[in-house]
């Protein structure tokens, strides 16, 4: 269990999938994110777990590109994007979800979904022609529950109905990273089930995605992150196999406030 390494990847180690090192934010005298690193490499998926305010946000706006940090490297397919702006980063492949989503109002379930579909699109040419086709998006609607809201505006759906929508759109787009930010806050413990099941759907179908999942719920994230990523007051605690993350001394310390037990409970044997 170990922050990444230090050295820097040579021609051939040039890794498939997204990078980051060194990465400092500060917002006036707070220091959001202080020398952080984090490797999403092809086909992996990382949960990045951290008490309230510990960076976790703030870590995927640098990485999609809404906000450029003082210091710190940032390669796509070990290319520098760094300081690159979120609009041509998710052309690049850089997909992302919000905490609170952000949907089209105007535009309705199925509209929402065309917008991912542009997406992909507008990048196909970047991909070549032998870029694996992914999942549609009527099928993404199925998977994600949203099918019979297609023809209404988002406002009309429930809350968990959003999110889902958000995240189908997300899909559709045929990202190359997918980064989450709390896609269960907010969702029933029914619904937090069927969310599990659709992201083992997609990791599945997309085995070359690289995912970044943020989430309070750490049971969730162990059910489909092998690997755990921890924040603390901006600075990367620890990052392991989910079973030896949750179980560290220092991880449950950090929790303590939320109380250690629940962590041991919820992530220990997952
Ligand atoms: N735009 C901003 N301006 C000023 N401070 C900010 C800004 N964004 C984040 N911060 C500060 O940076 C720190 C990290 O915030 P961030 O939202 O990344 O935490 P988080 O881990 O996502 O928390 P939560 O679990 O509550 O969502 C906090 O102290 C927060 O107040
Ligand atoms: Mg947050």
């Amino acid at each position: 269990m170990s922050a990444a390494t230090e050295t820097r990847p040579g021609p051939t180690e040039a890794a498939a999938g997204l990078r980051a090192r060194g990465v400092v934010m500060r917002f006036g005298g707070v220091t959001a994110l202080d020398d952080v690193a984090i490797e999403l490499a092809v086909g992996t998926w990382t949960g990045l777990i951290g008490p309230n305010g510990s960076g976790k946000t703030t870590l995927l706006n640098v990485l999609s590109g809404v906000y450029r940090p003082q210091a710190g490297s940032i390669e796509l397919d070990g290319v520098d994007v760094g300081g690159a702006r979120a609009g041509r980063l998710a052309r690049a492949g850089i997909v992302r979800t919000f905490q609170h989503p952000q949907l089209a109002e105007s535009l309705t379930v199925w509209e929402n979904l065309l917008l991912g579909v542009d997406l992909r699109r507008r990048r196909q040419g970047r991909r070549g022609a032998e870029a694996p086709a992914g999942p549609g998006a009527e099928e993404l609607l199925e998977v994600f529950g949203c099918t019979r809201y297609a023809g209404h505006l988002p406002a009309e759906a429930p809350y968990g109905i959003r999110k889902s929508v958000e995240l189908a759109r997300a899909v559709v787009a045929e990202p190359g990273v997918l980064l989450l930010d709390e896609p269960a806050a907010g969702l029933s413990k029914e619904e937090r089930s069927e969310l599990v099941g659709s992201l083992r759907w997609v990791r599945e179908r997309r085995p070359d995605l690289a995912v970044c999942l943020i989430e309070h719920d750490v049971r969730l994230v162990a059910a489909v992150c092998p690997t755990i990523q921890v924040l603390n007051f901006g600075r990367v605690l620890a990052v392991g196999t989910a079973a030896e993350v949750l179980r560290a001394p220092a991880v449950q310390e950090a929790y303590l406030g939320r109380s250690a037990r629940h962590l041991d409970r919820d992530g220990g044997g997952s």
